[in-house]
């Protein structure tokens, strides 16, 4: 196969701790299945670069990473948010972060978030249905709320008027629902394949076996949650083995902490998912396992990025005691993303996710060090 390339992007605080651990993972992947596989790491963006540079990363930086396969990204921010104010935070700025510069830039028009309480994991719902927590929220990535568009009008007087607007067209509507009944398909096939198979009690009471559920506030917001509902009404009509509901997401969030596990795709707008991916972070085992995954599943030659939903975590950093769980999940999630390149990369992907799956049912309860932690799962792979 071609060489697979990563861009490896440490970040901030507690990023290039966890980073540290990938790569060991990623590297004894490599040796064992002779993979052809190569990264290169980035100092950018990030705080250090910004104190030196006065700019969070050079003006070319989405030109030299666009050369990449994917882009794995530690977390950023020291301690808050990185403010360039020549690009960044400007009133009239398309971007808020280089984070939203990549998503852009890159098309990365879905945003994939699993939520699944595994085994060893925190588990924060006293109910103990909350095991069977197994959900993949999909938050649309490229419009909606995060367009960016809008002022602020009077500023400093007593009549300030702020405007932001949101943009929903129905070109990225369609492709994200789309996506969304994609997805509940091969997850169905999924659990068949490894003798998981579910049927899911649906909200209205009855059973399914896969099943889309929609986000909005068209009770509210009616132009894009009538649109949406439209699409998605149209599109579930080619997939009758996946049942539908819809939610408000309000209700949603409600119902994300009360019965959680009646839930098994869901899909939403950029800031409800942004909102909604939080929570299901915290009921399937907190920020310390949580992955994102920014994807463009349309252009192969554009990079995808993957990042654990957890911040840098400046509190902590530096003191080697940060969970790399979350890091290693979502770089098990871009090897199988990689896999639709190179077959051997799911492989190495799946073996990924197992190692450290494993290890946190044995371990996870157990306080241990970065390195510890990283250390056993590299054990786990034949190290
Ligand atoms: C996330 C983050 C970002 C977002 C911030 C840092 C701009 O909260 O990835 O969920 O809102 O998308
Ligand atoms: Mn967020």
């Amino acid at each position: 196969a071609q060489t697979t390339r990563i861009a490896v992007t440490p970040g901030d605080g507690i990023g290039p701790e966890v980073v540290a651990e990938a790569v060991r993972c990623l590297e004894i992947l490599r040796t064992r299945h002779n993979l052809a596989l190569e990264w290169s790491r980035f100092p950018w963006p990030s705080h250090a670069w910004h104190e030196e540079h006065g700019e969070c990363w050079p003006q070319d930086a989405l030109e030299q990473l666009k050369a990449y396969d994917a882009i794995l990204l530690g977390a950023l921010g020291d301690p808050g948010p990185i403010h360039d104010t020549d690009r960044y935070l400007l009133p009239d700025s398309l971007s808020l972060a280089p984070l939203l510069d990549m998503r852009k830039g890159f098309d990365q028009w879905v945003c994939e978030r699993p939520a699944r309480l595994l085994p060893g994991a925190r588990q924060y719902l006293r109910d103990d249905r909350a095991k069977d927590i197994d959900m993949l929220v999909i938050r649309e990535n490229s419009e909606g709320e995060y367009v960016s568009q809008g002022g602020r009008l009077r500023q400093g007087t007593p009549d300030e008027v702020a405007t932001q607007m949101e943009v929903f067209t129905g070109r990225a509507t369609e492709r994200i629902i789309r996506y969304g009944f994609e997805q509940a398909r091969k997850r169905a096939g999924e659990r068949v394949q490894d003798g998981r198979t579910r049927s899911f009690q649906t909200l209205d009471g009855t059973t399914c076996e896969s099943q889309v559920c929609l986000i909005t506030k068209r009770n509210a917001l009616r132009y894009w949650g009538d649109m949406y509902t439209e699409v998605f009404e149209d599109i579930s009509q080619e997939y009758p083995d996946v049942a539908t509901h819809h939610e408000l997401v309000d209700a949603a969030c409600m119902k994300f902490v009360s019965c959680p596990w009646a839930f098994d795709v869901v899909v939403a707008s950029n800031l409800q998912g942004d909102i909604l991916t939080d929570l299901a972070a915290v009921i399937s085992g907190g920020m310390g396992v949580a992955p994102s995954c920014n994807l463009n599943p349309t252009n192969p030659d554009l990079p995808s990025m993957f990042e654990p939903t957890h911040g840098s975590a400046p509190d902590i950093a530096g003191q080697g005691i940060a969970d790399p769980t979350a890091m290693l999940f979502t770089t098990a999630r871009m090897l199988e993303w990689l896999g639709r390149k190179d077959p051997l990369l799911s492989q190495a992907g799946q073996e990924l996710f197992d190692a450290v799956a494993a290890e946190l049912a044995a371990k996870g309860k157990e306080q241990r060090s970065t390195r510890e932690i990283g250390d056993a799962i590299c054990k786990r792979l034949g190290a």
